[in-house]
């Protein structure tokens, strides 16, 4: 899928097939992820793959705001690391490379706001010095199900020409 068309018709999926997810098209997204860039190259993120079924069942008591999650085959608790001065920006970036990674290879995801970090880290064993960005869901999905509408501010919003104020259109 070209770049664009990847970036427009990007959607959040909250819910998913049942259905596997290749071992290569995982790691095709992991690979996204890592490779993205970050200020000073620090890398500040690490990710722990979920695939384990007991466990991925298990998620939804640590992701009130993405209950879905149970659904998917793969998901991804992604790690940053707070000793890295932009390490939310960073790993943000690489969870973008991670989603739309995803979605050329017609794999939906949600970034899931609402997590129960303590919980998470107990349950996963993740070390106190990590911060726990989101958790990322990924699955196949229904196509039929996206409506193909972005909600978004319209361009004369949010463009100016040359200096603030100045709308795009005069
Ligand atoms: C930082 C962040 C946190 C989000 N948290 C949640 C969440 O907890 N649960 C959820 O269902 N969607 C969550 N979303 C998805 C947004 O609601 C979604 O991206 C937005 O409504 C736009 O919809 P679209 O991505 O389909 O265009 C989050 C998105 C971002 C960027």
């Amino acid at each position: 899928m070209e770049v664009f068309e990847c970036v427009s018709t990007l959607s959040t999926i909250r819910s998913y097939k049942e259905k596997k997810v290749p071992d290569e098209i995982v790691m095709k997204v992991m690979e996204a992820g890592r490779l993205a860039p970050s200020a000073h190259n620090d890398q500040p993120w690490e990710f722990i793959i979920l695939r384990d079924k007991t466990k991925l069942k298990q998620m939804d008591q640590y992701c009130s705001s993405g209950t879905f999650i149970v659904q998917v085959d793969f998901a991804v608790v992604v790690l940053s690391d707070p000793r890295s001065k932009w390490h939310e920006i960073d790993t943000t970036r690489a969870i973008q490379n991670m989603v739309l990674s995803a979605w050329s290879y017609k794999l939906g995801s949600c970034w899931i706001g609402r997590i129960d970090k303590e919980g998470l880290s107990q349950f996963l064993k993740i070390p106190k010095e990590w911060n726990i960005l989101t958790v990322l869901p990924f699955g196949y999905f229904n196509e039929s199900m996206i409506s193909g509408t972005k909600f978004r501010k319209p361009p004369k919003d949010v463009f100016h020409l040359d200096e603030y104020g100045k709308n795009i259109d005069e």
